[in-house]
């Protein structure tokens, strides 16, 4: 919300590429030379390692940081139990699964003085956080930057900002992310969110499982979908504030809080891959047919989290972004299907092109393992009849958390006044053309 916070958002540097061994220094000397954890670290800072895999997974998956602080994070007070706001976390055992179609409209407007953590509202999910396996849906829609700092134990987060920028301010350092852009905030690592506009609102896949990662490109070859490069992480920032700072750390499904003497987002320097990252995703390079039909909207997948099972994601991150149409006697928007998978989608701006209305930005539709779905009548009289000259899909930015385990509802999803009560309507009145031949 402040003109400062805006400034400092607009005029950082980063460093550049997805998964990279990364170093960053934010006072010159600070990053030890040549090993990790040196009798005495550089000025006086503790060393620290941050793990995000076990320590021996395979070289390709292993992924942890070296930090070195002000304050080692182990110097801090007993945290005790804190309320969980509207935050819910797997086991979801509250509802019963349900094949329905839903869909909402957007969260209604909080209270005053809502910031980002206590704006968390959470959807439903799936698997089990305690075994690091599923995902959660949350949204969030904030009117306060927090003065809170926050990490979550549970899981890996992705934001997807709908409405209002963030100024993200990590451990390692700060990310500015808008409308557009995504933010991923690794297991374990504090942040805290401050607003660059009078509110903020969008979406959050919670991630139990295997931190994300590109997706493989067979075929494809060695450039595509989302670019490595084009990740961006931040250089080392600190602050050296020596006061009261709330902590909230979210473990096994329950927030617990403590008031640290300093801020821990005190790291002058750190190397590793193991980081917060931020990505446009208007650098996603589209890849469709250029003859007829069109992939698998796997084919638009910015990010995975493998499971156990080759090519069986725990929960893909997807987006449906400005593309040409150009297949030749080709029903040209999403075909009808039912799906394995199961699939939350949102809207980050303007219309998706397999629904006419009622899925608007900032709302979300979910469509639950096997359940049947597609175009809506509308889509589908107009895509069948229309006029297959190459076309520009350019207003709109739809995305999808796609994930192997059904999706339950947290109560307060099942039951919310934004939850749209005649959605199978959509596909109400799509009429009967079958003409056997006699
Ligand atoms: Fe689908």
């Amino acid at each position: 919300m402040s003109a400062d916070a805006r400034k400092t958002a607009e005029g950082l540097s980063y460093l550049s590429g997805f998964g990279n061994e990364h170093s960053s220094e934010a006072v010159p000397g600070a990053l030890p030379e040549g090993r990790n954890s040196p009798q005495r670290a550089p000025l006086g800072l503790y060393a620290e390692q941050l793990s995000g895999s076990a320590f021996t997974e395979p070289r390709a998956h292993n992924r942890r940081s070296w930090l070195y602080r002000i304050r080692p994070s182990a110097q801090h007070p007993a945290f005790t139990r804190t309320g969980n706001g509207a935050i819910r976390t797997a086991p979801f055992t509250e509802t019963v699964p349900d094949p329905n179609r839903l869909r909402w409209n957007p969260l209604p407007d909080p209270a005053p003085g809502t910031d980002f953590l206590a704006g968390l509202w959470t959807l439903g999910g799936n698997g089990d956080a305690t075994q690091r396996a599923g995902m959660a849906v949350h949204l969030y829609h904030a009117n306060a930057s927090m003065e809170r700092v926050f990490s979550d134990a549970d899981g890996e987060l992705l934001i997807v900002p709908e409405r209002g920028g963030l100024l993200l301010r990590t451990e390692f350092g700060l990310l500015h992310v808008e409308p557009g852009h995504i933010a991923l905030i690794p297991r374990g690592v504090r942040f805290r969110v401050e607003l660059l506009d009078d509110s903020a609102r969008g979406y959050v896949c919670e991630n139990y499982g295997a931190p994300f990662q590109l997706p493989d490109l067979g075929p494809i070859g060695a450039n595509g979908l989302a670019n490595a490069r084009d990740f961006k992480a931040p250089v080392a920032a600190y602050e050296e504030t020596e006061g009261p700072v709330e902590v909230v750390n979210k473990f096994c499904g329950n927030l617990w809080t403590a008031t640290y003497d300093h801020s821990p987002l005190d790291v002058v320097a750190w190397h590793g891959n193991h980081v917060p990252y931020v990505y446009d995703l208007r650098r996603f390079n589209v890849i469709g047919t250029i003859s007829y039909d069109h992939p698998d909207p796997s084919i638009f997948t910015v990010l995975t989290s493998p499971s156990d099972t080759p090519g069986l994601a725990g929960v893909d991150f997807v987006v449906f972004a400005p593309r040409w149409l150009v297949g030749e006697d080709t029903f040209r928007p999403p075909y009808f299907h039912r799906n394995v998978m199961s699939e939350y989608m949102g809207l980050v701006e303007g219309a998706y092109d397999a629904k006419a209305e009622g899925f608007v930005p900032g709302g979300g539709s979910l469509h639950n393992m096997m359940s049947a779905h597609g175009p809506d009548r509308e889509t589908f009289d107009r895509a069948s009849a229309a006029e297959l000259k190459p076309q520009k899909i350019d207003d709109g930015l739809a995305f999808m958390f796609e994930t192997r385990w059904p999706v339950t509802l947290t109560p307060q999803a099942a039951v919310a006044e934004h939850l749209q009560r005649r959605y199978d309507d959509v596909w109400d009145g799509l009429e009967r053309h079958f003409r056997p031949l006699r």
